[in-house]
């Protein structure tokens, strides 16, 4: 019997707040995803941006500081839209943190609304808050936006006319927490003043479009869902690397961080969530959290003891000529003991899963710039072609790989026979590079992620339960002492340190470590 269920519903027009608009995010992803969107005729009409921060500054100002990073950052940058652009952009100067500043910013917002036409009947515009200020600011911005009580979503449900009643939501930027217990702090702070609904955690690896096509991979095809599970995989890989280092970034945050919760938790987990969830009923945000939670609560814990066997943490050694080792960087106390690349093994006990691991890693200044999934096949039960006199050994495992960044697509390696009179099996690979096939032009992450808040679609978006959840799988890692003291050096330019190899070696097993030239 056919279901049928609504189809997404248009973004609606909003006053986009955004608390630390001085900020790198801001002037480096927001403005330019929203400009993008802009000269695509996605962004709603009658949608402003009002950026605050302390700093007191004009309207004029904050549209000319945005200028050049919009036209460095955005793809496809018109100077001729420009200006219809920046017209849209304002700054309100104050302390988000202080119930002072919305009693201006709230009457402010009332006004832009009206000229923009975008006021509701209550005279106030939809409210999408955007939380893009360091991390300790947070939970006291969220008490500020509560106690000057201008947060009525929950009401909306009760009214007679929602579509009449402003919506209030909240975007919030990693880090989402910098541990199981910051997090859950985090939550019950969201939690008094948003309904769970309005609350968006963002995170920008759910943007990436390949990341979305896992989803559809894996359930508008029929022929790998029969093989994804324990029978058939042997076992799964997924790596974010990156050929930076951590440079200025590593005083005001991370140092404090590290690539565990900085990559792993966060950005790593997602990827790993829809890669092993199990089939939702429908593309939608509660049945997709839903099967999240479900695979999260059955990650097998990593013991305290024999840690060594399930996770590595390394940091970069110098570089050649001046590059300095991550423990020279500027702000760096090498005695915390930060990594700059961690790999960890994950299991899930569930009836999918089970006995298959999961093996993750990212880093700084590795070997190349390379975001992929590796999904690999079981071995053929028997070798029938022994008696031509390769062994199995030779033949390569059939491999999926998933390439989210940085060239979209997939490959399948298989193995075939090379023509000719000998009969001699060889490895070749069938490939399909999404932009090459669909065409399309890739953008900003951010862009389409905002869109779905103003839209009201939280399917790209995490749960509480989700972060609290990823943070709970990598508390053993985070707080392991052991680790921390074992803490390798890698050389600049590698796949990592050795103690990321042996995790795989031990096992019979090796990273796919793809070379200059391969795109997957
Ligand atoms: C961010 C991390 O969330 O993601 C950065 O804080 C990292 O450290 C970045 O460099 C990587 O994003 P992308 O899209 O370039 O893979």
């Amino acid at each position: 019997m056919a279901t049928s269920h609504a189809a997404p519903h248009a973004a609606d027009p909003c006053a986009i707040v955004i608390f630390g608009a001085s900020g790198d995010l801001t002037k480096r992803k927001l403005i330019p995803a929203l400009y993008e969107l802009y000269t695509r005729n996605q962004l709603p009409d009658g949608t402003f941006v009002v950026g605050t921060s302390r700093t007191a500054m004009s309207d004029e100002a904050f549209r000319e500081t945005m200028h050049p990073w919009v036209k460095e950052n955005a793809k496809g940058f018109d100077e001729g839209k420009w200006g219809a652009f920046a017209r849209k952009l304002h700054y309100h100067a104050g302390d988000g943190a202080t119930r002072e500043l919305y009693a201006t910013l709230t009457p402010r917002l009332a006004t832009i609304a009206e000229t923009f036409g975008c006021s509701k009947a209550d005279g106030q515009p939809n409210v999408l808050y955007y939380l893009s200020v360091a991390p300790a600011l947070y939970e006291p911005i969220i008490g500020a936006i509560g106690e000057a009580g201008i947060v009525a979503e929950g009401k909306r449900w009760c009214s007679l006319q929602p579509e009449q009643t402003a919506w209030q939501r909240i975007i919030v930027e990693k880090p989402f927490g910098n541990d199981l217990r910051s997090a859950k702090s985090l939550n019950m702070a969201l939690g008094r003043v948003f309904e769970e609904d309005a609350i968006y955690r963002i995170d920008h690896y759910l943007g990436k479009e390949l990341v979305q096509n896992l989803i559809v991979l894996r359930f508008a095809n029929a022929i790998f869902e029969p093989l994804w599970n324990r029978n058939h995989v042997d076992h799964v890989q997924l790596t974010a690397a990156e050929t930076l280092g951590v440079g200025s970034r590593a005083a005001n945050f991370y140092d404090q961080a590290g690539a565990v919760r900085d990559m792993i938790q966060s950005h790593l987990l997602q990827v790993l969530a829809l890669v092993a969830i199990e089939p939702p009923s429908v593309y939608d945000s509660n049945a997709i959290m839903r099967e999240k939670i479900k695979l999260l609560n059955v990650t097998r814990p990593i013991p305290h003891e024999g840690i060594e066997r399930h996770a590595s943490l390394g940091r970069y050694g110098p570089g050649s000529g001046s590059e300095p080792a991550y423990v020279a960087e500027d702000g760096v106390d090498p005695s915390r003991g930060t990594e700059t690349f961690g790999a960890m093994r994950v299991e899930f006990d569930n009836w999918r899963w089970a006995g298959v691991p999961f093996y993750l890693r990212s880093g700084k200044k590795m070997a190349r710039k390379l975001t992929e999934v590796v999904v690999q096949f079981k071995r053929p039960p028997i070798n029938v072609f022994e008696r031509f006199g390769q062994p199995a050994t030779d033949f390569a495992p059939n491999r999926l790989v998933i390439n989210i960044a940085p060239t979209e697509g997939i490959s399948l390696r298989v193995l075939g026979k090379v023509p000719g009179a000998n009969f001699r099996i060889e490895s070749a690979k069938l490939d399909l590079d999404y932009h090459k096939t669909f065409g399309g032009e890739p953008i900003e992450a951010y862009g389409p992620l905002i869109l779905d808040a103003m839209r009201g679609d939280r399917t790209l978006y995490k749960h509480r339960d989700e972060v609290e959840g990823g943070w709970r799988l990598c508390q053993p890692i985070i707080e392991s002492e052991s680790l921390r003291r074992g803490i390798e050096t890698y050389t600049p330019g590698s796949w990592g340190p050795p103690g990321s190899d042996a995790i795989l070696a031990r096992e019979g097993r090796s990273w796919h470590n793809p070379a200059q030239h391969e795109t997957r």
